[in-house]
């Protein structure tokens, strides 16, 4: 039995006010998280408000990024450990404007990974296709090497602490959202590549979230999917209504 997860993804958005307000909104609506696990993911320079709003509640605080090294001349960039100081148990790694926009590569995200998990962090790592990719009939190769170069030198143990977020590129803040058939198909590929390269205990108990436009309306749909674990959110994640609503819909 694997618990669902959802969280929000608050990218370049809100400063402190907004973000704490909307944690407070979340907090107040989800007092019992009903067997889901829910998580918010705000910028950096809000996380230790952010995660004063949630104390001693079950909504847990996630980066958005970090980097492998626990502190140096390191310009702009922020440690796992800086992330626990703040308050977090989770990061995003690999999120595809991270990887579209800033360049990071499947090799840049293994070290990442590697060294986000030593130190204690939970990591949703995010791959997916672009439409090209998708069009041309890559798709499950692209997804093959991002979970093979991304998740190289794991062990399974390490594995317990890491959440897969397929999120198909040409879904993500567009309000085109993967039919609930794509979305299965790509999440139990993704879990045969896990079987193939970890093992079958692994990939029986990883968890696949999928992001990419999921709305309430949508979440059901998508979350009734046999290998559909969970919820990525965006855009439907800056506003505590509709973000509820969501975990409400997962909850079912
Ligand atoms: P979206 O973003 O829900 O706005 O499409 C999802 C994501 O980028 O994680």
């Amino acid at each position: 039995m694997r618990i669902p997860i959802v969280a929000g993804n608050w990218k370049m958005n809100m400063c402190s006010a907004d973000s704490v307000a909307l944690a407070r909104s979340i907090r107040q609506e989800l007092t019992d998280p009903g067997g889901v696990e829910v998580v918010v993911c705000p910028v950096s320079t809000v996380l230790n408000a952010v995660s004063d709003a949630l104390d001693d509640s079950s909504i847990s605080v996630s980066g958005q990024n970090c980097y492998h090294a626990e502190n140096g001349a390191f310009t702009g960039e922020l440690s796992p450990q800086m992330l626990h100081d703040a308050g977090c148990t989770w990061t995003i790694l690999g999120h595809s404007e991270r990887r579209h926009i800033f360049g990071e590569t499947n090799a840049l995200l293994n070290q990442k990974i590697k060294f986000a998990l030593s130190s204690g962090l939970n990591v949703m790592f995010c791959i997916g296709e672009t439409l090209e990719e998708r069009e041309s009939g890559t798709m499950n190769d692209v997804l093959q090497q991002q979970i093979g170069e991304g998740l190289a030198e794991l062990n399974e143990n390490a594995m317990e602490h890491v959440v897969i977020a397929y999120e198909p590129v040409w879904a993500i803040g567009t309000g085109l959202t993967a039919t609930s058939e794509q979305a299965e198909e790509a999440h139990a590929f993704v879990r045969s590549v896990v079987q193939d390269k970890f093992s079958g205990t692994v990939a029986e108990s990883l968890r696949i979230q999928y992001g990419g436009s999921v709305k309430p309306d949508n979440t059901v749909e998508l979350m009734s999917q046999p290998n559909v674990d969970g919820a990525l959110v965006g855009g439907a994640s800056l506003d505590a209504e509709s973000f509820v609503a969501i975990v409400r819909a997962a909850q079912s």
